[in-house]
């Protein structure tokens, strides 16, 4: 926790070299411009308990729109602006700056989008989630490297916990609801019980977002270094049977989730992968359901989908006498995620291993002769030049043949 509120040090270790030189720079130029420019939300909680955050969100009480034209001119990076949100994205040596004009926010209904209008830093702070994302640092040159806190975020920090700003958060957006039980989970902090009962109360809620704010909320979780941590939080609470009753957080999950990241390693699974577990032990009627209400894309769908039609075919691929060919031909077709979801799920070691089989080895094997070699052999264009070609593939994949004269040797013209 900082001593005192000049968190230029924190800074300097935290953020590489350039990037502090760039926010340096967005804040002298500010400041020239008679506008005041601030650090907020997750870079300046993540700054405060020493951790690095990447991710760098600047307020400005002015235009933000303006400012990141003339800093991508003065710094040579690549601008994209949202004229609507007031907002603008800098990508400059391949990091990425988001720029904001402070705004004060209102919500028409629970769950709707805000109206945003522009306001002063204390407006845009008091907009936010948790105390601990509602702190901003100064960045111009009088005051660079002040925390402004102005809802005890930093005490919060000190004792690792996620508060509400006010009694309504959870009403007017209640992804905030998904939001905190990540927050917890991720920092491993507590709600603060009066959040908590409001948390729990605003359950309902949920009903009024969009299936699409829900699916971003679940992505966020699949990208966390934990996300068994999350749901299981989630489904303790009630949260996770908002997405489907059958849905279950518990140890099993967490058993599975943990083979999925070695499989992935050194790279974060896919959340199709996740997806595929977490949705392992749905019927399709859920499973549909479930796919409909998050509108998931097309690829996300078809590995649930695949992974469900594995499953149907467990009980045959779980008998130890079936040759490899057969195995082949039970999974020719579905896609990596959804094969490697069941090797993890399926509790049947014969599966598992013709899972790995395949996985591993069969469907790299490709037939060496083709179509137009079996015609040069002398055998007549027309269908027995599949059906060879399959009896060949299937000799490969039973380990019957290996070389080009094994092949040539199967071959009956005639
Ligand atoms: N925010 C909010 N309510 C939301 C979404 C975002 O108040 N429903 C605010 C929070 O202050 C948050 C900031 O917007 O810190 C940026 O949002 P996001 O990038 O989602 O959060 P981070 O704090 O950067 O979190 P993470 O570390 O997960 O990226």
């Amino acid at each position: 926790m900082a001593k005192s509120d000049n968190l230029t040090r924190k800074i300097d270790k935290r953020l590489p070299g350039e990037l502090v030189a760039f926010i340096q720079h967005a804040g002298r130029l500010a400041d020239s411009k008679g506008e005041r420019l601030y650090l907020v939300g997750g870079v300046v909680r993540d700054l405060l308990l020493d951790k690095t955050n990447l991710d760098i969100d600047l307020v400005v009480e002015g235009d933000a729109i303006a400012l990141a034209r003339e800093l991508s001119d003065d710094e040579a990076g690549k601008i994209t602006i949202h004229k609507r949100f007031n907002t603008a994205k800098i990508n400059w040596h391949g990091w990425s700056i988001d720029l904001a004009s402070a705004r004060k926010e209102s919500y028409a209904r629970p769950g709707a989008l805000p109206t945003v209008k522009p306001g002063s830093l204390s407006d845009d702070l008091c907009r936010r989630d948790f105390t601990i994302n509602a702190m901003a640092i100064g960045l111009n040159p009088g005051g660079y490297g002040r925390l402004i806190d102005p809802y005890g975020g930093q005490k919060d920090l000190g004792g690792r916990m996620i508060h509400f700003l006010h009694q309504k958060s959870f009403i007017d957006d209640s992804t905030r609801i998904w939001r905190g039980l990540r927050y917890e989970q991720r920092l491993d902090f507590q709600l603060e019980p009066e959040t908590l009962r409001l948390l729990k109360r605003d359950i309902p809620m949920l009903d009024t977002i969009s299936g699409d704010r829900i699916r971003y909320e679940i992505e966020c979780i699949l990208n966390e270094e934990f996300p068994e941590k999350v749901l299981r939080r989630a489904d303790e609470l009630g949260v996770l049977a908002k997405l489907e009753p059958a849905l279950k957080g518990n140890g099993w999950l967490a058993k599975k989730f943990q083979p999925a990241r070695e499989a992935s390693s050194p790279s974060r699974p896919p959340a199709g992968l996740y997806l595929a577990l977490l949705t392992y032990n749905l019927n399709s009627e859920q499973r549909d359901k479930l796919i409909s209400y998050l509108r998931l894309p097309g690829a996300l769908t078809k590995t649930l989908q695949d992974t469900a039609g594995i499953k149907d075919k467990i009980l045959q691929l779980a008998d130890s006498k079936i040759k490899p060919s057969a195995v082949y031909h039970l999974l020719e077709g579905y896609s990596t995620q959804s094969l490697t979801a069941n090797l993890i799920a399926s509790d049947l070691p014969i599966a598992r291993q013709h899972l790995r089989l395949y996985l591993d080895k069969l469907r790299t094997i490709k037939p060496i002769l083709t179509g137009n070699d079996l015609m040069k052999m002398g055998v007549p264009q027309g269908p027995r030049i599949k059906e060879i070609l399959n009896r060949l593939f299937d000799a490969r994949l039973d380990g019957r043949i290996k070389t080009r004269q094994d092949e040539e040797g199967l071959v009956k013209p005639g």
